[in-house]
C-alpha cells in the first residue's frame, strides 16, 4: 500500500467493479443519444459566480459545499458542484441557441464535487449523467425527459424506484406563495438558523428532515394551491403526457429541490432501497436561469441522474448487469519464437476488430492458462515451436475445452467466423 489514500468522501473505481459503472453511464446515456441529444463536455471548474448566481447564493450547495479557490492569477473559481449552470453557460457562449431550431438538446457525463458530510451514497466526488433541453417552453419536453430517465432505469432492470413530481410555479405565482409560506413559518417555534432561512429561502424549510420541524409543518400552505392558471395548465399537460406514456409517478406537493433555479416542473427519482440518500436523480424546469447568468430568456428543462447512487440501487435490488467479457481471444505463447509470432497475431486480430489480449510476463503453460482463464476470453490461441514449424496454432475453446489446430495464415478469418 502507498502512503496515500483516496481523499475523504471519495473512492476509486477499480476493475471488475468499474465495468458496472461504465455500463450504468452507457445505459443512462443510450436513450438520450437516440432522442436527439448531442454530447457536451465542459471544464471541471468554472467562475465561482456562475454557481453563486445560477444555483443560488443561499443554497447549501453554494454556501457550504462548494470547493471554491483562488488561482495564482487571481481568478476565483469553483470545482463544479452540478452541471446545469455550466452547460447553459457553454451553450450561450457558443451561441447554440442562435444556430437553429430550439430547443438545443444536450447530454453530458462527468465528475461533480460537493463538500458534503460523507456517508454511503453521499460523496465529495460523484458522477452524474445529465440532459438539458434549452430554449423551449413545451410540456412535451418536460415529459420527454422524465420518460427517458424512466426508460434508462428500466433498461438497467431497476424496479423499486419512484418518480415524485411537483410544480414550483413561476415568477407570477411563486412570490405570492412565498409570502403566504413565510407568514405561516414565522408563527412556528424554530431555531435561529431556520428563522433566517424563512427570510432568505422559505421553501427550503419544507425540506427540513427534523421530526420536530416536520410536525409543525403540518398544515403549511402548499404551492399547489397557489399556482396561477398558466402554471396549472402547464403542469396538467406534463402529467397527462407522462401518464399516457405509461410512466407511473406520484404527485408530491412538498417536493422542493436544493437548487434555486427551478420553476414549474420539478421531479425527483427516489429509490426505496437506499436509506437516507434515496434520491438517485432529479431535475426540472429552469426558465429564468439563462437571464440570471446574463443570457436572453431561454426557458429550459433538464435532469441529472447520479451514477454512484444508481449503482447502489442496482446492488439494493440484487441486479448484476450482464457485462460481456472485454476480451474474446487470449494468446498464449510457449517459448521466445512463439512470443514474437503470437504478438504479431494479436496485433492482426486487434486490427480486424477482435478484442484480444496477450499473456505477458507469465512463465510456464500453467501460469499462461491462468491468465487466459482470468481474462474471461472465449478462445485461447496457444502455440509452441512445434506448432509454428507446422504453420499452425492451437485454438482452444475455453468453454468446452476443445482444441483444434488452425493454420496460422487463415487464423484471423477462422477466429472471426467462430466468434460470429
Ligand atoms: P441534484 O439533485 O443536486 O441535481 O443532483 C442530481 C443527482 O446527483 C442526485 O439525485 C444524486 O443521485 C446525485 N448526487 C448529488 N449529490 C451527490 C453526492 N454528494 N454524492 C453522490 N451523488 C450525489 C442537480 O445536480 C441538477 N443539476 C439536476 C438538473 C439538471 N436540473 C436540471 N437539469
Amino acid at each position: 500500500m502507498s502512503t496515500f489514500k483516496a481523499p475523504k468522501g471519495t473512492y476509486d473505481l477499480i476493475p471488475p467493479f468499474s465495468a458496472q459503472y461504465l455500463a450504468v453511464r452507457d445505459a443512462i446515456a443510450a436513450p438520450l443519444r437516440t432522442s436527439g441529444y448531442g454530447y457536451v463536455e465542459t471544464p471541471g471548474f468554472e467562475d465561482v459566480n456562475l454557481f453563486a448566481r445560477g444555483v443560488g447564493e443561499s443554497t447549501d450547495i453554494v454556501s457550504k459545499e462548494m470547493y471554491a479557490f483562488e488561482t495564482k492569477g487571481g481568478d476565483k473559481l469553483a470545482l463544479r458542484p452540478e452541471g446545469t449552470a455550466s452547460v447553459l453557460r457553454a451553450a450561450l457562449e457558443a451561441s447554440l441557441h442562435k444556430q437553429g431550431n430550439l430547443p438545443v438538446k444536450l447530454w453530458y457525463s462527468g465528475s461533480y464535487y460537493r463538500y458534503e458530510r460523507p456517508q454511503k451514497g453521499r460523496y465529495r466526488h460523484f458522477s452524474q449523467v445529465g440532459a438539458e433541453a434549452i430554449g423551449a417552453e413545451d410540456p412535451a419536453l418536460d415529459a420527454e425527459l422524465i420518460i427517458l430517465a424512466d426508460q434508462a432505469y428500466r433498461s438497467l432492470g431497476l424496479r423499486n424506484f419512484r418518480i415524485l413530481l411537483n410544480s414550483l410555479g413561476d415568477k407570477e405565482c411563486r412570490p405570492v406563495y412565498r409570502e403566504a409560506l413565510q407568514g405561516f413559518l414565522r408563527g412556528l417555534d424554530l431555531d435561529d438558523d431556520t428563522r433566517r432561512r424563512i427570510e432568505i429561502n422559505p421553501l427550503r424549510v419544507l425540506d427540513d428532515k427534523r421530526e420536530a420541524v416536520q410536525k409543525q409543518l403540518v398544515g403549511a400552505p402548499l404551492l399547489r394551491d397557489y399556482l396561477c392558471d398558466a402554471c396549472k395548465a402547464y403542469h396538467e399537460e406534463v402529467r397527462a403526457l407522462i401518464t399516457s406514456a405509461g410512466v407511473v409517478f406520484e404527485d408530491d406537493a412538498k417536493l422542493v429541490r436544493g437548487l434555486d433555479y427551478y420553476t414549474r416542473t420539478t421531479f425527483e427519482f427516489v429509490h426505496d432501497g437506499l436509506g437516507s440518500q434515496s434520491a438517485v436523480g432529479g431535475g426540472g424546469r429552469y426558465d429564468g436561469l439563462s437571464e440570471m447568468i446574463g443570457g436572453p430568456a431561454l426557458p429550459s428543462v433538464g435532469w441529472a441522474l447520479g451514477v454512484d447512487r444508481t449503482v447502489l440501487a442496482l446492488e439494493a435490488e440484487g441486479i448484476e448487469l450482464d457485462i460481456p467479457a472485454a476480451t474474446s481471444v487470449f494468446a498464449v505463447p510457449l517459448g521466445d519464437e512463439a512470443r514474437r509470432v503470437l504478438f504479431g497475431v494479436v496485433t492482426e486480430l486487434r486490427k480486424a476488430g477482435v478484442a484480444t489480449d496477450f499473456s505477458f510476463g507469465a512463465k510456464g503453460l500453467k501460469g499462461h492458462m491462468k491468465n487466459a482463464n482470468r481474462s474471461g476470453a472465449r478462445y485461447a490461441i496457444v502455440a509452441g515451436e512445434r506448432d509454428l514449424a507446422e504453420g499452425v496454432v492451437q485454438l482452444k475453446d475455453m468453454e468446452s475445452g476443445e482444441q483444434q489446430a488452425v493454420a496460422l495464415d487463415g487464423l484471423v478469418e477462422a477466429v472471426r467466423t467462430r466468434l460470429a
